[in-house]
């Protein structure tokens, strides 16, 4: 599996199982069944609320022999909910329980949004923690901790714009090793991707395949789906691809990591494949060409300017 090498010297796999909104069952099936064909990375998270299941899966793969711990590369996520430096260490310890694991080989702040301690969701914009009060890095610098701990290896964040990865980086003296962020033809991010291959932030793609079966809160009307859009669908059929397999390719070809996330023993198989197949040129130039620009996952309810970012776009 090819790697990436992060900015604290540690690999990432540049291909591994997503597993937000695999429900219960299918979470433990999914992993299971990924690293028994040769998955070697996982990415998972406190608020996917199947970390048991997540853990399981390792753990039994780990026991039964199929991969040791050294060779899966597990990601985890600190909730909204855990931004307080004092409680940090607490969300990270939650999800290492849950995992059954030692240690994850990297810790992201999953929002730059931070809620009251204890607030699972906020219900009002009381419940969130304004940036003045409680800025992120100070989650951040509280998160390095973890790492000189040895309960974390790399620390990172995601879903963060260009000037909250500045103001981290001034605030905090850290340049995060990851930035995981929303990426696929209809969201490249270019400007995103320049500044992190400039700074040395290495970029993991999520909702790679557009995330298809994300709950209908988190639904707009007439979203255009990538999976059908024809340019990738003549594309993929022209390099012999499916037009996942073409988007996991792409995603790979550009330097970032992919998580494409399936609970189906074949759809697993066929995303694992993708990930040893070398993109054309012409393949690589048609994807890039496209330009229809869509964002799916968009949490707007909390974008609230003055509370939980500065400036005009929660995105800018
Ligand atoms: P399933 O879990 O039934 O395989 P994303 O990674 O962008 O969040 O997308 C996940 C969605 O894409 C899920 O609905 C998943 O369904 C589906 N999916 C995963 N792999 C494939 C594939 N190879 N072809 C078509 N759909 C896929």
């Amino acid at each position: 599996m090819k790697t990436f090498t992060l900015n604290d010297g540690n690999a990432i796999p540049a291909f591994g199982l997503g597993t937000w909104k695999s429900s219960e069952g299918d979470a433990y099936r999914a992993v299971k069944e990924a690293l028994r064909v040769g998955y070697n990375h996982i990415d998972g998270a406190w608020i996917y609320q199947n970390e048991d299941e997540v853990g399981r899966g390792i753990c039994e793969s780990i026991k039964e022999g199929i991969i040791k711990r050294e060779e899966v590369f597990v990601t985890s996520k600190l909730w909204n909910s855990f931004h307080a430096p004092e409680d940090v260490e607490k969300g990270c310890q939650e999800t290492l329980t849950k995992l059954g694991l030692e240690y994850v080989d990297l810790y992201l702040m999953h929002w730059p949004v931070a809620f009251r301690s204890g607030k699972l969701m906020p219900e009002g914009t009381e419940d969130f923690w304004p940036l003045s009060d409680l800025p992120l890095s100070k989650t951040f610098k509280a998160m390095l901790k973890l790492r000189d701990k040895g309960l974390v290896k790399s620390v990172g964040v995601s879903n963060f714009s260009i000037s909250k990865l500045e103001k981290l980086i001034a605030e905090s003296g850290v340049v995060p090793a990851v930035n995981q962020v929303e990426l696929h033809p209809y969201n490249p991010q270019e400007k995103l991707f320049t500044y992190c291959s400039d700074k040395g932030i290495h970029l993991t793609a999520y909702s790679p395949l557009g995330s298809g079966d994300r709950p209908e809160f988190l639904k707009q009307k007439g979203e255009p789906p990538i999976l059908e859009n024809q340019v990738v669908k003549v594309t993929a059929a022209e390099e012999g691809l499916t037009p996942a397999q073409l988007l996991i390719a792409w995603a790979i070809d550009r330097g970032t990591s992919v998580i494409p996330k399936s609970a189906n023993p074949s759809r697993i198989a066929e995303n694992l494949a993708a990930a040893s197949h070398t993109l054309s040129t012409k393949a690589r130039s048609a994807i890039d060409g496209i330009d229809t620009r869509f964002r799916y996952v968009d949490i707007k309810e909390w974008y609230l300017p003055g509370i939980t970012y500065e400036g005009s776009d929660f995105w800018v």
